[in-house]
């Protein structure tokens, strides 16, 4: 019992300390959405029956947001899930005049408006469609935010692994681009070319693979390319269509 008390009376002081060493960079970012009536309480309020969620804060992402809110600051949880003081009022509760992110990713737009824009390309994952959500590949909680753990270090491509099966399964002949993750290649949220890609043409291929250019002849990897360019990009012109790899050819021809 007195350990427990101890702890949380450590992590109080921790989040105090969250508290005052933020407020020496102030970052003011735009309000939060308002929960009707309501004031902000504060994390430490929130520790009082979320405890891992909050114990946990100072190690994430956006352990360190402000926000004004006239004039007050409105800090961590309240930045996401809007300010506490009804939720509280009514002892907690699912539903309970608290905004939950998971279901509607407005209160993240709020401040990732270029996230918000990537969504609107016209090639994107369906979030503004309702068919999934931030939380599929981000842990808002975690002390990594990307699903994937160990996401940076090798490991990028497993968010994309849960639900794209057939371009992350091991291949005889591997394309090793894809050991930079898949986001070498493709936008995660969403962009303006086909199947979310980075660039429409070759530019996609030849930022690693060197064009060497004489005139009337282009090599690229050993082979002339001279004729093959001019039929489409490197993989819609039948030619490499396994860009993610190939159990027959070691050209990812197919
Ligand atoms: C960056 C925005 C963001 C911040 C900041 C944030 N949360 Fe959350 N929270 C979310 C999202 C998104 C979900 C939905 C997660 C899910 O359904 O898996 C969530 C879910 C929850 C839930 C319900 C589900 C669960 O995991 O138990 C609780 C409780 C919660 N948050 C408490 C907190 C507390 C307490 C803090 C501050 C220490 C906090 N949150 C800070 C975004 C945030
Ligand atoms: C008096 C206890 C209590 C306090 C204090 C409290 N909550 Fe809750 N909260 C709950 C309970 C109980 C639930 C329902 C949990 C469940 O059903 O799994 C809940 C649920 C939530 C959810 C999920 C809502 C949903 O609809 O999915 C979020 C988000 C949340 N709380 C955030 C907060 C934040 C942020 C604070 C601090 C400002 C806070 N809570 C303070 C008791 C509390
Ligand atoms: C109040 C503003 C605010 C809200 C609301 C907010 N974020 Fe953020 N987020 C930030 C800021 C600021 C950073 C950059 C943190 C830094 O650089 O220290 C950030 C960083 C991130 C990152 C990148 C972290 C990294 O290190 O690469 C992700 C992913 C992210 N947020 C997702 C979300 C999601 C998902 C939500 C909604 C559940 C959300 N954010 C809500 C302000 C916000
Ligand atoms: C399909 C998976 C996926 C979904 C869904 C997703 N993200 Fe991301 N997000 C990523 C990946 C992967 C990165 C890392 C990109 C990189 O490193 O090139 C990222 C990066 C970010 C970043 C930091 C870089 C940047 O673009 O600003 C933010 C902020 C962010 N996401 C917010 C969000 C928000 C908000 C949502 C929901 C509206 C969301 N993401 C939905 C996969 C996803
Ligand atoms: C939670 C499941 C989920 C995750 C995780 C996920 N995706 Fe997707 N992805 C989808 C869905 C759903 C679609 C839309 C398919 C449709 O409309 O038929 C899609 C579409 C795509 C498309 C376009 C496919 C086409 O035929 O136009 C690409 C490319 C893609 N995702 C890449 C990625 C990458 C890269 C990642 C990791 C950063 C990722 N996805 C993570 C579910 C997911
Ligand atoms: C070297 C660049 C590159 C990398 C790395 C890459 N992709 Fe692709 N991806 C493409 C191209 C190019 C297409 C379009 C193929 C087409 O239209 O025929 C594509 C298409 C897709 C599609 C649509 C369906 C299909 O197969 O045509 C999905 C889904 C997809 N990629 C997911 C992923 C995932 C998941 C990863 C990481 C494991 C990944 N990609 C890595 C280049 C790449
Ligand atoms: C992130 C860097 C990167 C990108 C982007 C990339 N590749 Fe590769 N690719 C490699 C590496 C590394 C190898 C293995 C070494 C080698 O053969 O050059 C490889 C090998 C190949 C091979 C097999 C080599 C052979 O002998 O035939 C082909 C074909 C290929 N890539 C096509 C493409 C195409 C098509 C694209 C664009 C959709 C592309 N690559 C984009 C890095 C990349």
């Amino acid at each position: 019992m007195q350990g427990r008390c101890l702890s949380v009376i450590l992590a109080v002081y921790l989040g105090i300390l969250v508290f005052s060493c933020s407020s020496s960079s102030k970052r003011v970012l735009v309000q939060p959405t308002a929960i009707k009536g309501a004031e902000p309480v504060g994390m430490e309020t929130c520790l009082l029956c979320h405890e891992d969620i909050v114990k946990n804060f100072k190690y994430t992402a956006h352990a360190r947001l402000h926000i004004s809110l006239d004039n007050r600051e409105v800090l961590g949880c309240e930045s996401c899930h809007g300010e506490g003081s009804l939720h509280l009022e009514v002892g907690g509760g699912k539903g309970q005049y608290i905004i939950n992110p998971g279901r509607n990713p407005t209160v993240c737009y709020q401040c990732h408006l270029g996230v918000k824009m990537a969504f609107n390309f016209q090639y994107h994952h369906p979030v503004r469609e309702g068919r999934m959500n931030c939380i599929n590949c981000h842990d808002p909680h975690g002390e990594n935010i990307y699903r994937a753990k160990g996401m940076r270090i090798g490991r990028e491509n497993d968010v994309c692994m849960q639900c794209h099966q057939d371009q992350t399964r091991p291949r005889v002949f591997e394309h090793e681009a894809l050991r930079e993750g898949c986001t070498i290649c493709h936008r995660p949220h969403g962009s303006i070319n086909d199947k979310m890609l980075v660039e429409k043409d070759n530019n996609l291929c030849l930022k690693c693979h060197a064009q060497i250019a004489i005139p009337n002849s282009v090599t690229i990897g050993d082979f002339s390319h001279t004729t093959r360019l001019a039929q489409g990009t490197c993989w819609s012109a039948g030619c490499h269509t396994a860009v993610h790899g190939s159990n027959i050819n070691p050209h990812l021809r197919y």
